[in-house]
């Protein structure tokens, strides 16, 4: 064996056999370290778990509900709001000095019968639709530092705009509206316009930034994009660097909004040892996000604190027996090797 394949072994050892090295790995506060917001989502019940808000206070200095902001839960059937929890998420925020990000005022997954009672008079439909907006964002009005205001409007293959209610009501000028209402709700806030797989499928990419500079065109207060990075380990790292550069180039602002990556991809083709592979995928992320001029980076976000607070471990979301593990820190709260892996990039 040279040199070579010698220390690329050794690397690849204390790597995937952490128990040999100094486990778990001594990690200084992540926030301490990054020279932009880092972000994790919060739920309302990890609040009541002491584990969950020490590690989430110590290591991140942003918050984003993971749920209690969308419609979903705000949006009651008698068309009353329900701001209990995101309240609640917000308090804990600022107790701990954590901005927060907003997430998410308009997503073609979530409606709610109030506007489907509505969909018989545009003009109602309008009103309600832009009284939404308004209430949910002028009740953070200075808490919430960014919103996103429009969440996966595109396709995944991406053909076009996603067939939903807003549009079906309102034409394409949906997302053009919601800007619009968001901007005079909430003049301080970053608007942003947040999707998936970027990186996964260009032609999904190319669709959502043509409508990004469409929405500018046409005067749309829109100044940030948010990619989610819902990615696999099997993902090649560069696709990653591209779709960073690709959606930065645009200049405006740039959030990292939803990182989490599976080692259960769908399968996971080509992918000789998993948590080398999410490490690979994970460097490229922050490396690529590193290099976007530091006036773009509105932060970085976490889509859960640990493994075992991770969606893809829901019920609903889970891919056979063997959980999955996506996040940062492991079950016990433990930083992982991507979490060493961070504080290294920034040194
Ligand atoms: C997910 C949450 O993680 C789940 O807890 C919830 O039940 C469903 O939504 N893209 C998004 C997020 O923009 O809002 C989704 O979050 C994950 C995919």
């Amino acid at each position: 064996m040279d040199r070579r394949a010698l220390l690329a072994g050794a690397g690849a050892l204390v790597l995937t056999t952490p128990a040999c090295a100094a486990y778990p790995p001594q990690v200084p506060a992540l926030k301490s370290v990054a020279p932009y917001p880092l972000g994790v989502a919060a739920r309302h019940l990890h609040l009541a778990d002491p584990d969950w808000a020490k590690l989430a206070v110590a290591n991140f200095s942003q918050l984003t509900a993971e749920w209690e902001m969308k419609m979903e839960y705000m949006l009651r059937d008698d068309g009353s709001l329900q701001f209990d929890r995101a309240d609640a998420l917000a308090a804990f925020a600022r107790k701990y000095g954590m901005k927060v990000h907003g997430h998410t005022l308009v997503w073609y997954a979530q409606d709610g019968l109030t506007f489907q009672r509505l969909k018989g008079d545009p003009d109602a439909f309008l009103n309600a639709y832009v009284g939404y907006i308004q209430k949910v964002m002028g009740r953070y009005r200075g808490i919430v530092r960014g919103w996103d205001v429009v969440n996966e409007p595109v396709w995944n293959d991406g053909r076009g705009l996603r067939p939903c209610l807003w549009r079906e009501v309102l034409g394409d000028d949906y997302i053009g509206l919601a800007f619009e209402a968001a901007r005079q709700a909430d003049p301080a806030a970053v608007l942003f316009l947040n999707d998936y797989n970027l990186e996964l499928t260009p032609a999904k990419r190319t669709t959502f930034l043509r409508l990004c500079e469409t929405l500018l065109k046409n005067g749309a207060p829109l100044q940030g994009i948010g990619t989610q990075m819902h990615i696999s380990a099997d993902l090649a790292p560069g696709a990653v660097t591209t779709a960073i550069r690709d959606i930065a180039s645009l200049g405006l602002q740039v959030h990292v909004s939803e990182l989490d990556i599976s080692l259960r991809g769908d399968p996971l083709a080509n992918v000789v040892e998993p948590r080398l592979n999410q490490l690979k995928v994970f460097e490229a992320v922050i490396a690529a996000y590193n290099d976007v001029p530091a006036v773009q980076r509105y932060g970085l976000t976490v889509w859960s604190l640990r493994d075992k607070d991770s969606w893809l471990n829901s019920a609903r979301e889970r891919k056979g027996p063997i959980p999955d593990e996506p996040a940062l820190f492991d079950d016990r709260g433990r930083p992982k090797a991507m979490a060493e892996r961070f504080v290294a990039m920034m040194r």
